[in-house]
């Protein structure tokens, strides 16, 4: 199968964990996983919960947007890619990271907008899961602004289609990786964050 950029290919075994066993190119698995997603957001829109900063609901969320495609949805990497951390240290990185979080909403560190696309960039680079991090993370980062910042999502796709090449994407994985060196100012601006919006 194909991959976009910035898009971290399967592991043999990981393949094997595919429940539809009929699906042969990209399309179909692409359709798959865009339906299980909508029913992934669904779950996410009734769920009133507000403490989602722990890994128990990190993975739920995971788990309820790939489940149906995925027998190791909700379960953490066990094999190196080449964007996260070693896989022993998933679980550690995870809770420095929730702890970070905490901390700058407790402290207003950052503006919410700032604070839920920090928590995007870090989750993506810890790269909890053998594939739909990128768009789990796009997710988990949305829920904590709407259900606990209690302000609008980010609009990521900015009217393209984000998970396609194109000059979004293009786009987000440069400012990802600009995030990766300390310099954050490429994915804020990616996000519509303003300049004046910004503390730091
Ligand atoms: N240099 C980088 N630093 C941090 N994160 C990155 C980098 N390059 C890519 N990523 C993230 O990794 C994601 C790809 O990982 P993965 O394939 O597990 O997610 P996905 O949801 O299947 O992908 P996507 O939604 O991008 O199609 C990208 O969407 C992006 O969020
Ligand atoms: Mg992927």
């Amino acid at each position: 199968m194909e991959y976009p950029e910035g898009a971290t290919p399967l592991s043999a075994d990981e393949i094997v964990g595919l429940k539809h066993k009929h699906v042969t190119t990209r399309n179909e698995l692409d359709q798959l996983e865009q339906a299980n997603i909508q029913s992934g957001i669904e779950w996410l829109k009734r769920t009133r919960k507000k403490d989602m900063l722990n890994e128990t609901f990190v993975r739920e969320l995971h788990k309820q947007l790939f489940g149906d495609v995925w027998k190791w949805a909700g379960t953490f990497r066990r094999t190196e890619k080449n964007i996260g951390v070693d896989p022993l240290q998933i679980p550690e990185k995870l809770r420095m990271l929730l702890d970070d979080v905490r901390y700058w909403i407790a402290n207003k560190t950052y503006s919410p907008e700032e604070i839920a696309v920090r928590f995007h960039h870090r989750l993506v680079s810890i790269h909890l899961f053998p594939n739909g991090n990128g768009r789990h993370a796009r997710i988990m980062a949305d829920a904590l602004l709407t259900k606990v910042l209690e302000k609008k999502p980010i609009d990521w796709a900015g009217g393209h289609d984000l998970q396609a090449m194109g000059t979004r994407r293009k786009e987000y994985i440069a400012a990802l990786r600009q995030a990766d060196g300390g310099n954050y100012a490429p994915i804020f601006a990616f996000a519509g964050i303003a300049n004046n919006e910004r503390k730091s």
